[in-house]
This record gives C-alpha cells, structure tokens and sequence, in this order.
C-alpha cells in the first residue's frame, strides 16, 4: 500500500494506493486562502499539518487494514511558496503563496542583482517564484527576515512534520529561481542575491529517491506495522506528470486545477522563452518540462459562481453540452494577475463586450472560453520554444466538466482525453513516486498511461470563429493594461 498526499490550495487531499496502483480509498480536507490585501494570498502551514492528520486520520477509521500496510508515502505540493523558519525551527510568517503577486518589484531587484538569473535558473523572475517573496520579506519584514534559518516549500514543510528531515526535489526546488536547473543543484550566486546561503536550503533529491522515514509516533498513531519511506516527491504538476506517465520527451498534458498548466516534458534543460513559459526539472532524473501557467483557471470559475450566487454544476447546466458558437462576451482571467505570457501581477481582469441582452450563461460561457483562450497563449509561448502536440490529457476538477474540455479542444485546436479519474491530480503521482522510492521499479514500468474515458476532437466548424475571437482575446491584454488604476 502506498499513500499519496496533495498540499493543494484549496485542500489536502489523501489518496490510499494498493499494490496494483488501484486507488483504494481518498479523503480531502479543504483549506482556506487568506488575502489581508490586494494581490496577498497567504496559508497557515500549521493548517496543513492539521488538514493532512485529519485526512489520514480518516482513511485510518474507514480502511485500518489498509493504512497499517503501508509500505510508502508520496508527497505533491503547491510549487513556490516560502516557509520561513527561525532558530527553532518554528514557522515564522504565513506561507506567502503561488499566485501572491506581491513581490513585482523584487523581481526587478532580483534580475538586477544576477544578470545570469534567466539562464542558469531557465526561468523569467516572477512575483510568484520563491526568491522574490523573500526578498519581498527583506525588504518589508527585515526582522522577521533576520531570523530565517530554513527556508522550505510547502510539501517539503509537511515532510519536515511527519519525517524531521529538510529534503526538497529537484521539480519544486525548480520553482524556487535558487536552483541551476540544468546541473539540478542549488546555485550559490542564486541565494546569495537574497541574502542567502546553502545552510538555509533543504538538502536535494531526486523526486524517485528515499526521502525520509515517517516519525514512530505517527506511524503507531495510524496503526502502521512499519514506518512507511518517503519519497523524494514532486512539486504538483510534476506529480501530475507522474501520475499521467507523462515522463517521455513530448509527452503532454493541461491541468484544469485552481491554476491552469499547458505542460510538455523534455529530454533535456533549455530555458524557457520570453513568453513567460516556465522551465523546470521533471519529479525523475534526467527529465525536465516546460509548461505555460494560467493563474486563475478554475479558480476563475469558482470566483464566477461566488459572484452569480449559482453553483458551479448549475451554472454549467444553464450551457449546452458542447459549445455552438464563441460567446458574445469575452472574459480576460486575470483575476490574481497572470504569469504566461505576461508575467504581469498587478494586471486584473475583466468582462467585455456586456449588453442589455447579455445572459448568465453567456457569461459564465466567456468564462470557460477566456481559460481556455489563456491557454491557446501558453501553446504559443511553447511553439516559440520549439515545442508542439496534438493531443493531451486533460487533468483537475475542471476537466470534469465535457463542455469545458471540448471548448479548450477546438480554442486549441488539440485532441484531448478525458480521464476516468482526472481529478485526482497530483495524489496519484506521488503515490507512484512512493512506489518508485520502496520497489525500486523502473519509471517506465511504473508510470503507464491512465484509463481515458472520452477523446474530445476540435469541433472543426467552429475553428474560424475561435481563431477570430483568440485574435481579439489578445487585444485585451494591451487594453487593460493602458487603463490599469
Ligand atoms: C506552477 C504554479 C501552480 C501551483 C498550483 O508554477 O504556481 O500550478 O503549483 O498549486
């Protein structure tokens, strides 16, 4: 048996994995997103911590069998957030988060104080990344900054808790602008520019190799006969990678998650382009990737629902099953600023294009069409790289939804599969990083591809209207941009 654990930012989610890579049983805890101010968006670590007890504690009462099998646990993780941790190892601020866009100007600090940033990290300097946010908290909060010793990302905190070592993986440490991606270590010119050094940062792995061991009194806690070994683990889409066994070189994939990832794995390191397309290591040796990154993909449509008093499922029963025509409304999804392409964090979004007649539906149709639009820029940016499909697998929560799925396919102009348990994201693939890490199975043979429920084809009698309608979609940007407050 095998466990694999998702800090997500809208929960945790704990997925129990037997032998034959069946999943056995799941438990989520949500969580909550603390915004004190405009463009902030911070987590309590230590409600991780308790979200993570109480899902495994859950699995314990309902699959006691199970559990006390286990023989490996698998971590996934939002990428990019920053846990301070002082003398004591005590957690000294919120985890400022992915999607906080806070730090714009530190950016600019950061690239000005290492020219080489953009070639040794692979990536562009964005408000999102590790290193401006804690150069944000030297700049803001220069005593809570002189009390750092640890600086860990979220999964890497978790594993801190439940194994007492400080170990990171090579795909999230990516997310971090500390790490020469190419040579997969940590580059001193990198943390020196924020006022650190080594000592600070967790130890490397790759995300295949033991990471750890469960502390005695959790594993006697959760009745388990041994103490399960940690896997070296993977930031969320390279685990989502993982649990797609999109681990060969072209191998795709969009994530339809709170964030939004058009994703293509790659045999070796080349920085991304200028379109703001992240460059990262892949959760297995010798593998990297190189995904485009949508801000506000789902969290787009749940931000939607919040505001039509409607549910998501009933907003999207007001829309027909596939889609006849763009909407008349368009929707820019820059609700918390955007990264690919724009690398923009103050940017904000918007409806256009309302009338008199324009209906719910309409709207929430711009929506799902402004995402997927959002997208279409991401497989630009990867073209302009060299990179290019014709079919992926879709993965999240939104990808639930037929309707959205068949939009995407034709803004794209991809064939894309649905899976029979695409929600599961970036669990699963931990859960198979865990295996990896107690067996000592080849990555091939572990990481097969999933079951596909449905192959959707670009509706080809709408690709005219689409490409039109993408072509105004990249006026907007431009626009909000000349009247932003
Ligand atoms: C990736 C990113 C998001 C988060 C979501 O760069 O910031 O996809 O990992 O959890």
């Amino acid at each position: 048996m095998f466990i694999g654990i998702d800090v997500g930012t809208s929960g945790i989610k704990v997925l129990l994995v037997d032998e034959a890579q069946k999943v056995v049983a799941s438990h989520t805890e949500k969580l909550v997103v603390s915004r004190p101010h405009e463009g902030w968006s911070e987590q309590n670590p230590e409600d991780w911590w308790t979200a993570t007890c109480s899902a495994i504690d859950a699995l314990h009462a309902s699959h006691p069998r199970e559990v006390g099998a286990v023989r490996g646990i698998g971590l996934s993780g939002q990428q990019h957030g920053a846990v301070l941790m002082g003398r004591n190892n005590e957690v000294l601020r919120p985890c400022m988060l992915w999607n906080d866009t806070r730090a714009e100007t530190e950016c600019t600090v950061f690239e000005r104080r290492f020219p080489q940033s953009r070639q040794i990290t692979g990536n562009i300097a964005m408000p999102g990344f590790t290193a401006p946010k804690v150069l944000w908290v030297a700049r803001h909060e220069a005593d809570i900054f002189s009390q750092v010793r640890h600086v860990l990302l979220p999964k890497a905190w978790l594993r801190f808790r439940m194994t007492g070592d400080m170990i990171e993986d090579m795909s999230d440490a990516s997310g971090t602008l500390w790490l020469d991606t190419g040579k997969r270590m940590w580059s001193d010119a990198a943390l020196e520019c924020c006022g650190l050094r080594l000592q600070h940062m967790p130890e490397l792995c790759e995300g295949t190799a033991v990471a750890g061991r469960l502390n005695a009194d959790l594993a006697q806690r959760w009745g388990m006969a041994e103490r399960p070994v940690f896997a070296g683990s993977a930031g969320d889409n390279a685990a989502g990678a993982v649990g797609l066994g999109a681990v060969r070189a072209n191998d795709a994939f969009i994530s339809l998650g709170t964030s939004g990832v058009v994703w293509m794995t790659t045999d070796s390191y080349y920085p991304g382009g200028n379109a703001a397309i992240h460059s990262f290591c892949h959760a297995v040796p010798a593998t990297w990737h190189q995904m485009g990154v949508t801000l506000s993909a789902a969290a787009s449509l749940a931000w939607w629902s919040g505001i039509a008093g409607k549910s998501e499922a009933q907003l999207l029963a007001e829309l027909p099953e596939a889609p006849q025509a763009p909407s008349p409304v368009m929707f820019a999804p820059y609700l918390s600023g955007e990264r690919t392409p724009h690398n923009d964090g103050t940017i904000r979004g918007g409806f256009i294009g309302l009338s008199q007649s324009t209906t719910r539906a309409q709207m929430t149709q711009a929506v799902l069409e402004g995402v997927a639009f959002s997208f279409r820029d991401a497989v630009e940016g990867l073209a302009a790289s060299g990179l290019s499909f014709q079919e992926a697998d879709v993965i999240g929560g939104g990808s639930q939804s037929a309707l959205w799925t068949s939009i995407i396919a034709s803004i794209l102009d991809v064939k894309l599969h649905r899976l029979a348990h695409g929600e599961q994201g970036g669990a699963f693939g931990a859960a198979r990083l865990a295996r990896i890490a107690v067996t000592n199975e080849s990555v091939q043979d572990v990481c097969t591809p999933p079951e596909r429920v449905a192959s959707i084809e670009p509706d080809s009698t709408l690709n005219g209207a689409y490409r039109q309608a993408y072509l105004r979609y990249r006026e907007i940007y431009p626009a909000l941009r000349s009247i932003r407050t």
